[in-house]
């Protein structure tokens, strides 16, 4: 690796630390999972896409059903793909080796990652959702890095998580942190906030139990 992708200096540590978190309570918040050389060249790369005219407003649900819906969501994105740069490109293997670390502890038999990236203006917001199609059951890991310098809390943008039976937790979207939760049953949603917020949001998938019972 040219650069250091993962803060932490003990990579195994903070996989091991994901793992534990996802087993004891279905989600984990790494505050320093990127470096910070890696989570800046990412957002600068999100800013260019963004200049450029490439990331489009999200849509609601899948397929022909899909929608633009301001009153649900109102970010922008562009999904990533293998060979767009060397930051995309480290950040796809820093997901794939999440990937084989999550299969390998916890046998989930993750198959695939897809990801964008997400541009939400001041006052825009997703609300409340679980991360799951009706019609779709293999999204299975929800991962969302953040790509935002000097964050502050009065800037709003948390992404709020639902827990059961517990009150719900706030978590900044600073730069270079990690969410990561199981996606059929965390309901969660983005409060607006005052600035640009840029982060990356992917899914793990499995296979279909659709296709798995046909
Ligand atoms: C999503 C989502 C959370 C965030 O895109 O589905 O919930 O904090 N994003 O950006
Ligand atoms: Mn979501």
């Amino acid at each position: 690796m040219p650069f250091p992708v993962i803060a932490d200096t003990e990579a195994f540590t903070v996989l091991a630390r994901i793992v534990d978190d996802l087993v004891t309570c279905g989600w984990s918040h790494q505050p320093d999972f990127l470096s910070p050389h890696l989570a800046s060249g990412l957002a600068a790369e999100c800013l260019t896409r963004l200049e450029h005219g490439q990331l489009a407003p999200a849509g609601v649900g899948r397929g022909a059903g899909q929608a633009v819906r301001n009153a649900v969501r109102g970010d922008h994105i562009q999904w990533l793909e293998a060979g767009q740069s060397s930051e995309c490109d480290l950040y796809l293997r820093l997901m794939d080796e999440l990937r084989q670390e999550l299969n390998r502890a916890l046998f989930l038999g993750l198959q695939e990652y897809e990801t964008h990236f997400a541009f939400y203006p001041p006052g825009a917001f997703y609300q409340q959702h679980v991360d799951r199609f009706r019609d779709d059951d293999r999204r299975a890991v929800s991962i969302v890095v953040y790509l935002n310098q000097d964050w502050l809390p009065e800037y709003g943008g948390a992404l709020r998580l639902h827990l059961e039976g517990e009150p719900a937790r706030d978590i900044l979207p600073i730069a270079g942190s990690l969410v990561v939760f199981l996606s059929a049953k965390m309901l969660h949603e983005v409060l607006p906030g005052t600035k640009d917020r840029l982060s990356l949001t992917g899914w793990f998938k499995c296979r279909s139990s659709y296709e798995i019972s046909n």
